[in-house]
């Protein structure tokens, strides 16, 4: 974690797909600053272990629900159960999401479906079922998108094309839900170390390797952390970011600006 320091003590944070990688992160980093958390995902292991590990951390109860954002109704009645247990909640975190490599020409129907379901529509059922049990005024629901959302990327239309959604549902609903008080922000994160995420879709060896090639086209000549987005997120959920909605904020030391993200994404594929 970093040595930046926020405060969320007595806040209810949601987090979709928290439980491994860069969400869990999120969590942990919420939990770190008193915040009271639940984490979704689909495998039971995971959601335990994540919950046992985000309570050890903050010494109080996190809470895991076992859903799959496809499903509305599971993810309806996990936030509810959620909401019924904390209180309203303060800021919900939407980053569940599936990929792999795989050119348009070999990607079947249901490849291509599965990964807007996860992505696109998982981002609306879980920002739906929230709406209901978000504090009005002062929520703040951040969602997690990619560099692939603007950059056209071999062996990722599946991933472009929902991540794309998921920024138009970003706007669309921040401006819908202004009115009320709560504020809609995505962050799109950079080549992220030691996540599931670098291991699919990065080059091929170890990370000290995958690092190495990697740094080369990011201005700040390092991979992200985790710690680098949870801290993000926690930015944009405090009041520092009162005024700021609407908003892609891209987290990625400087790579996507010249375009050679690409560069990881084309380099086996
Ligand atoms: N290449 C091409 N198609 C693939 C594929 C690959 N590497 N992996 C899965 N698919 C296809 C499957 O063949 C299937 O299509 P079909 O029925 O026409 O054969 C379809 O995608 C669904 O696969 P399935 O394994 O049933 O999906 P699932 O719902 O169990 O899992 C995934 C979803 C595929 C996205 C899985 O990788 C996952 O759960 N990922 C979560 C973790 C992750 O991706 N983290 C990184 C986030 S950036
Ligand atoms: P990860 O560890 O695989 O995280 C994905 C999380 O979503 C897991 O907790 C997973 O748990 C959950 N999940 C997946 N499918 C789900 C479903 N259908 N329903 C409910 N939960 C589901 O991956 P990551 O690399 O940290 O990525 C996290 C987010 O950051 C994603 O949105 C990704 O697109 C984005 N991102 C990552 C990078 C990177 O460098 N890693 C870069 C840009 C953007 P279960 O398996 O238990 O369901």
């Amino acid at each position: 974690m970093s040595n930046v320091s926020f405060d969320f003590t007595g806040a209810n944070v949601f987090v979709a797909g928290g439980t491994s990688g860069i969400n869990l992160g999120i969590a942990m980093g919420f939990v770190l600053a008193g915040a009271q958390v639940g984490v979704l995902s689909r495998n039971p292991d995971k959601v335990a272990a994540a919950a046992q590990l985000l309570t050890d951390t903050g010494g109080r109860p996190a809470s895991g629900y076992v859903a799959d954002v496809r499903d509305p109704a599971a993810v309806s009645a996990a936030i509810a159960a959620f909401a019924a247990e904390t209180g309203p909640v303060d800021c919900l975190v939407s980053g569940a999401a599936g990929n792999f490599r795989a050119l348009a020409a070999d990607l079947s129907p249901n490849g291509f479906r599965t990964v807007i379901d996860i992505d696109l529509n998982g981002t609306f059922h879980v920002m739906k079922a929230a709406y209901p049990h978000l504090r009005r005024p002062g929520a703040s629901v951040i969602n997690i998108s990619a560099p692939q959302a603007g950059l056209a990327t071999e062996t990722q239309v599946h991933a472009c094309a929902a991540k794309a959604g998921v920024d138009q549902v970003t706007r669309t609903l921040a401006l819908e839900w202004g009115p009320e008080g709560i504020r809609v922000n995505s962050i799109s994160p950079g080549f992220i170390a030691g996540t599931e995420g670098l291991a699919r879709l990065g080059p091929d060896g170890d990370e000290q390797k995958v690092a190495a090639k990697l740094s080369r086209v990011i201005a700040l000549r390092r991979l992200g952390e985790v710690a680098d987005i949870a801290d993000t997120a926690m930015f944009l959920a405090s009041n520092a970011a009162r005024y700021v909605s609407g908003v892609v904020l891209t987290v990625d030391g400087g790579a996507g600006m010249t375009g050679m993200a690409r560069a990881m994404f084309a380099s086996e594929g």
